[in-house]
């Protein structure tokens, strides 16, 4: 991460677990599904970004009759071995250890094997050299890090024909807050968030993109790709009873806390504001009176468009 991370990381992506669960198009996740039972076995998985490894744990639960290759990659080393801990307890074989780089994992499974790989790197770069080498490429809340475009380029090289890519929380352009502070106030945050998002260089030296959901829909027909199924993936999160579900306070915390951040770095609200803007939302959620709800698209394409 390029803003100063006073929250955990780690933490955040593992409380952001159940929101995502709640926030994936059905729609999208069947078409996702339904084309993975249609590729020879084993099916070659490859996930960018993977973190503390939510979508190896999804992608694990969704195919028990499919034989898996999972290739995850991430740059950031520690998530990657929290990732390889959090799969620990459903391993039967193994090469390496903790921080296991070089060997696949294999998970315990009934009917069909489960083989993951995790490693530690610039997912965008392999793609670009791994030319016609998967069945489908896994991102999720991941897109908004780069440019769309050549994060896609890099996808569709590495695909094999008729070979499949699923995006699933990426993110769209609003953030959004209850109760208001200050609506002009509130405005401006969001406002200048986006743009420091926008104007802030992340992955392989690409600036993100606030609208990378909408993005997404073109960019997969400019790459040679046909939009399989789309739909919306929206965050909400709410307090239920005077609480927050599983780790979502955390969650809430590290968001206000990222906004504040970049708010900080973008310097156009000035530091007193600022802060009581961010004081007010973390007492908002120590009281279970925050909303907050953030727009994403779930996309799932295949290469090339004309394939069945
Ligand atoms: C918002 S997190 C999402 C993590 C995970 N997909 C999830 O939904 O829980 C984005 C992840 O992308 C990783 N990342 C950023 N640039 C990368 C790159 N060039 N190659 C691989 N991973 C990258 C970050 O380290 C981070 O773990």
């Amino acid at each position: 991460m390029t803003e100063p991370d006073r929250y955990s990381f780690r933490r955040y992506l593992d409380a952001k677990r159940s929101v995502d669960r709640r926030a994936r198009n059905q729609r999208v996740v069947d078409a996702f599904r339904r084309a993975l039972e249609r590729v020879d076995e084993p099916a070659e998985l490859f996930e960018i970004g993977a973190g503390t490894g939510a979508m190896v744990d999804t992608v694990l639960e969704w195919t028990g009759d499919t034989e898996i290759r999972y290739t995850a990659i991430d740059v950031d080393s520690a998530l990657v071995e929290a990732a390889t801990d959090n799969i620990a307890d459903r391993v039967t074989g193994r090469g390496h250890g903790p921080t296991g780089s070089d060997e696949p994992v294999r998970v315990d499974r009934d009917r069909a094997t489960f083989e993951v790989e995790f490693r530690t790197g610039d997912a965008l770069a392999h793609l670009s050299g791994a030319e016609g080498t998967y069945d489908a490429v896994v991102a999720q809340a991941f897109l908004d890090l780069t440019d769309v475009r050549s994060a896609l380029e890099a996808v569709a090289t590495s695909l094999r024909p008729g070979g499949i890519a699923y995006f699933p929380i990426t993110f769209d352009g609003v953030t959004a807050f209850l109760p208001p502070i200050d609506s002009d106030l509130d405005d401006r945050v969001e406002r200048r968030f986006h743009r420091r998002m926008d104007t802030t260089e992340k992955v392989g030296g690409e600036t993100g993109d606030s609208e990378a959901g909408r993005h997404l829909l073109t960019a997969i027909p400019a790459t040679g790709g046909r939009v399989v199924a789309a739909g919306g993936s929206d965050w909400v999160v709410r307090p239920s009873d005077g609480e927050y579900e599983a780790d979502e306070a955390y969650f809430l915390h590290h968001i206000v806390d990222t906004i504040e951040s970049a708010l900080e770095a973008d310097g156009a609200i000035d530091d007193e504001q600022r802060r009581a803007w961010a004081t007010t939302r973390h007492e908002q959620i120590e009281a279970a009176d925050l909303v907050y709800l953030a727009h994403q698209l779930d996309v799932l394409g295949r290469w090339p468009a004309s394939a069945e």
